[in-house]
């Protein structure tokens, strides 16, 4: 079939278990495995046209020509997969996010995701979701996490090779629902390829480092299990785990802004009273707040009366990334 155009949609995903810190920078290999969910609804749409006449890539990102730093990363990420893929030529890449970008909702995953399965389907080829996992790890390590569908291990592996993702768990295996406590939709400062780079100047990071592998048995099985209250304990240790290596690094990183932690207080004074819901934060301001769906539409209330809070999401779990369009 000769196809070289694809248009290719993947969810954004929320880490249960974090990604913080490499082995190998290069090759985004990470110091520990991690687990995740894709988010239903919170989504990257990618479309890439490889096309021998352009003189260079080009980036368009919401409606707009991107900043020549999003046109260059992704025009590295083209390089690793025209070597690939065996292509010479340019690509025009079009980009859409219906969230806003770079404020914690893991938009570099969602993109990265999209760009890999849709670059790979615009040239008419198929890989295994394997490969295309570490394909998409490559451009942001998070991004492995959202080819694969619902509930998510990335292997840390030692290799390219072995350092890929695959679900555990279907969507539809658990009712768990992220309602999201946007406070803050403004870009991050600091992006996280620096902050992965400084997680080894915390003396902190060895700490947690050692812990994560026990941390991401226990997370699994209370996915499996579907046993709430042991998943909410593990889920917010190692968010503070990882917070806690953020705000030690040099320099430090601190995301949290005051109505982030007003609502990490009363996320566990509501689980106290009944509510099953625990919180956890990526690398920025706003609070996942993970809960059973029968108690999200309480939460979600809750979240809209606390002041500080300017808009709140709310995502189940979601498919895989895939190919929505193609043609010639
Ligand atoms: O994939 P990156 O480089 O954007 O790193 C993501 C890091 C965290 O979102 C903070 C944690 C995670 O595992 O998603």
């Amino acid at each position: 079939m000769h196809v070289n155009r694809a248009t290719a949609r993947a969810f954004a995903n929320i880490a249960f278990i974090k990604y913080w810190g490499n082995r190998d920078n290069k090759l985004r290999l990470p110091v520990n495995g991690s687990l995740s969910m894709n988010l239903a609804g919170l989504y990257t749409e990618t479309m890439v046209r490889w096309d021998s006449r352009l003189q260079s890539d080009t980036l368009v990102l919401n409606q707009r020509a991107a900043t020549e730093d999003a046109r260059k990363r992704v025009a590295e990420h083209l390089d690793v997969l025209r070597a690939r893929l065996g292509l010479v030529g340019y690509a025009a890449v079009e980009s859409h996010n219906n969230f806003p970008m770079g404020a914690g909702i893991a938009s570099s995953a969602a993109a990265f995701a999209a760009l890999t399965v849709a670059a790979v389907g615009a040239a008419g080829m198929e890989l295994s979701e394997r490969e295309l996992t570490t394909l998409a790890r490559l451009g942001s390590g998070s991004a492995s996490r959202s080819v694969p569908a619902g509930f998510v291990e990335w292997y840390a592996g030692d290799t390219h090779e072995d350092s890929y993702a695959e679900s555990f768990a279907a969507p539809e295996y658990w009712d768990l629902v992220d309602v999201i406590a946007v406070v803050s939709a403004e870009h991050k400062a600091v992006v996280s390829a620096r902050g992965h780079q400084s997680a080894n100047t915390s003396e902190l990071q060895v700490a947690r480092v050692g812990g994560a592998a026990a941390r991401l048995t226990a997370c699994k099985e209370s996915v499996l299990n579907r046993d709430f209250m042991a998943f909410a304990d593990v889920v917010e240790h190692d968010s503070n785990l990882m917070h806690a290596v953020m705000m030690t690094s040099r320099p430090p990183l601190f995301y949290w802004l005051p109505a982030t932690l007003t609502i990490m207080g009363a996320v566990r004074d509501w689980r106290a009273e009944g509510l099953q819901v625990c919180y956890t934060l990526d690398a920025g301001p706003n609070v996942h707040c993970l809960c059973m769906s029968n108690h999200a539409p309480e939460v979600e209330s809750r979240l809209r009366a606390t002041p500080g809070v300017e808009a709140v999401l709310v995502a189940g779990a979601g498919g895989a990334a895939q190919v929505i369009t193609s043609a010639n």
